[in-house]
């Protein structure tokens, strides 16, 4: 179950065989190669040179190791830049992003993808009949760097194609987005513009378009490596390693092309880059907050359709934060537990060795820089390969209980017409998962208008768009659902609907809402009744006949209950958050634990996982007939039972 991302072109050859050999002694079984490799598979055009990686995959394979080699178009050479500048992504201003990093490429440049396909294509043909060949990688985290927008002549050319295809005339064009505000108005799709450089901000419908757009087009890129893959590597799986909270496009689309769904856990780096205040950045900097890592797992095994590795787990520090603090000793083998906890099938660590050159040499590997020498993440990763052989086999995943909506239309349409500064969907999603963890709760992440058999309680932090399916899986469903803020509130063109708020929810919500106002840092309003705490952010003015179980301070509804659904008619801070969800779960008739900040349960099958991200020992429940650790969990530590 253990993994690891390797760079052989980085190293002399003659270290191969022994960094397999130690690999296979330290328990791992899979190495992903070649995803950065294509100047040296060709180092000029036609030019190929596979030979080093057919050496290392015989070394590899025989070794026992089995391999996972990814598409190396991530990092498209100098030469094919040089030959096609256009390839290049363009910034909002117009300028071309230079050679010397990597993801330099555009997903509409039609040269691009001809590029794309005849490098793929190739390493297909060549090395996907390989023995020790497992599966395939495509590309690498499609989005890094944030790379999904361009704003080019191919954009605006692939931007107007697509507006044709989806409105047919100009006029329906003019009607969907509203252009008569402000004489936006076109005669023809020769006339629209890419949404960007206007003097104020753009048409927000114009935005949600260009990014379902951009989000299309990556979808089909993936799927044109997936089928080239397929056709020439028979028998083999494919995967995509997606990054945590990388929100710019859709990965449930991504990932129905994929047999499964990988991703890159850095809990750490996430911790800085993700948490929004400085004091939950520095409670958490050495051993990470106990939820990021496990909202990303619960999220790509949702669009891994049940199934998902970690292609790439933190050993140690990273290079890209602000900051990037060494781990708390234990946390390295916690965060490998805990994946596995999630259900991933595979923990992949990056990387095999640090390098000592280049961009990353601050980004620790499980070996020191340039040597044959296990870093700490390396000794934690030993002794997890040890543990896994006591172990044995983990039982199989079961559904959760508890399920919460992941939109990603939400998020864009919810950064184009934000209304309030601080009003973002990761954060708010994520603000919602971790009183339902600390419950003791398990949780799946679905996409809207999934299927909801099965769930006792679904979440719905906020979902502005709300496709007829989607009310559909909602009333077909028998769970509790609890409704967040701006559910309802925008048509798919991003327009207000003709009966306000709650839209098409409003059968189900009972709710009407008239007014909204963002709060600003400071600002709260405070709700009392059946559950108490306060609004921040955002607060709605909401018209109902349903009953109401919160009130804000002039008596107006805050939390409305309309048979099994609930609207939660404002951004709640922890405390009203922690007695909604706290209503929630009782109504949905949920056994449930009352689990400090620094502590986590996951069930896999029969088996319990517990965690403690760091602070006092917590012990295991009365009956619990240990798998491993022991019944005190202490400060960094986890331990597995039965009951
Ligand atoms: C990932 C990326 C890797 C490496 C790593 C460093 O986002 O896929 O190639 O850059 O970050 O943490």
């Amino acid at each position: 179950m253990l993994g690891v991302c390797y760079y052989p072109e980085h190293w002399p050859e003659a270290w191969w065989p022994d960094d397999a050999r130690r690999m296979r002694e330290m328990g791992i079984v899979f190495v992903r190669i070649g995803e950065f490799a294509w100047s040296r598979l060709e180092p000029s055009r036609d030019a190929f040179d596979f030979g080093w990686l057919e050496r290392v995959m015989d070394i590899l394979g025989g070794a026992g190791l089995k391999i996972v080699l990814g598409t190396p178009t991530a990092a498209p050479p100098k030469w094919l830049m040089d030959e096609y500048p256009e390839i290049r992504p363009v910034d909002e201003q117009g300028r071309a992003y230079g050679f010397g990093g990597r993801r330099h490429y555009n997903f509409s440049s039609d040269v691009w993808r001809s590029e794309s396909r005849r490098i793929v294509e190739r390493l297909a043909r060549h090395f996907g009949q390989h023995p020790a060949l497992v599966g395939w990688q495509t590309d690498n985290e499609y989005g890094c760097h944030g790379t999904v927008f361009s704003w080019g002549a191919d954009d605006l050319k692939g931007f107007r194609d697509w507006l044709r295809r989806r409105y047919q005339t100009a006029d329906q064009l003019n009607e969907a987005w509203g252009n008569v505000f402000w004489s936006m108005e076109v005669r023809s799709f020769d006339e629209v513009a890419l949404p960007a450089m206007t003097v104020t901000e753009p048409n927000p419908a114009a935005r949600l378009d260009f990014w379902r757009f951009k989000s299309e087009e990556i979808v089909s890129y993936n799927s044109m490596q997936c089928e080239i893959v397929r056709a020439h590597s028979p028998g083999r799986w494919i995967t995509h390693n997606f990054m945590g909270f990388f929100n710019s496009f859709d990965a449930w689309k991504v990932g129905g092309a994929l047999d499964f769904a990988s991703h890159d856990s850095y809990p750490l780096g996430l911790t800085e880059t993700f948490l929004p205040t400085e004091e939950e950045k520095c409670r958490w900097a050495e051993t990470s907050h106990p939820d990021i890592a496990p909202f990303n797992h619960d999220l790509y095994r949702g669009i891994g359709r049940g199934r998902f590795w970690v292609m790439e787990q933190q050993p140690g520090p990273v290079n890209w934060a602000p900051w990037n603090p060494v781990p708390k000793p234990g946390m390295v083998r916690l965060r490998t537990w805990e994946a596995l906890a999630h259900g991933a099938e595979v923990v992949s660590y990056f990387r095999w060795r640090q390098a000592p050159f280049a961009q990353e040499q601050f980004h620790a590997g499980l070996n020191l820089p340039g040597l044959h020498e296990l870093s700490v993440g390396g000794r934690e990763a030993t002794v997890v390969g040890r543990e896994l052989e006591t172990v044995g086999v983990l039982p199989e995943t079961e559904q959760a209980r508890v399920a919460i909506v992941y939109d990603y239309e939400a998020i864009w349409a919810l950064r184009v017409l934000p209304q309030g500064k601080d009003f973002g969907f990761s954060e708010l999603v994520f603000r919602w998962y971790e009183p339902v963890r600390r419950l003791g709760l398990d949780v799946d992440l679905v996409a809207p208008g999934a299927p909801l058999d099965g769930y006792a309680l679904v979440l719905v932090p906020s979902l502005p768009i709300v496709p007829q399916a989607t009310v559909g899986a909602f009333e077909a469903s028998e769970a509790v659902i609890v409704f967040g803020p701006r559910s309802g509130s925008k048509t798919p063109n991003c327009t207000t609907p003709a009966n306000l708020p709650t839209g098409p929810l409003a059968d189900l919500t009972g709710a009407r809402v008239t007014q909204v106002a963002s709060l600003r840092p400071g600002l709260k309003d405070a709700v009392r009744g059946e559950v108490s705490g306060n609004a921040v952010r955002w607060r709605e003015y909401v018209e109902t006949d349903a009953k109401v179980l919160g009130r804000f301070e002039n008596d107006d509804p805050a939390l409305i209950a309309n048979g099994r659904s609930l609207y939660l008619a404002c951004w709640p801070d922890e405390k009203l958050l922690a007695s909604t969800m706290r209503y929630a779960v009782q109504e949905a008739g949920l056994e449930v634990l009352d689990l400090p900040e620094h502590v986590r349960i996951r069930r896999r099958g029969g088996y319990t996982f517990c965690f403690n991200y760091g602070g006092p020992d917590w012990a295991c429940p009365a009956g619990a007939k240990l798998v491993l650790g022991e019944s005190v969990v202490k400060s960094q530590q986890i331990a597995i039972w039965v009951i």
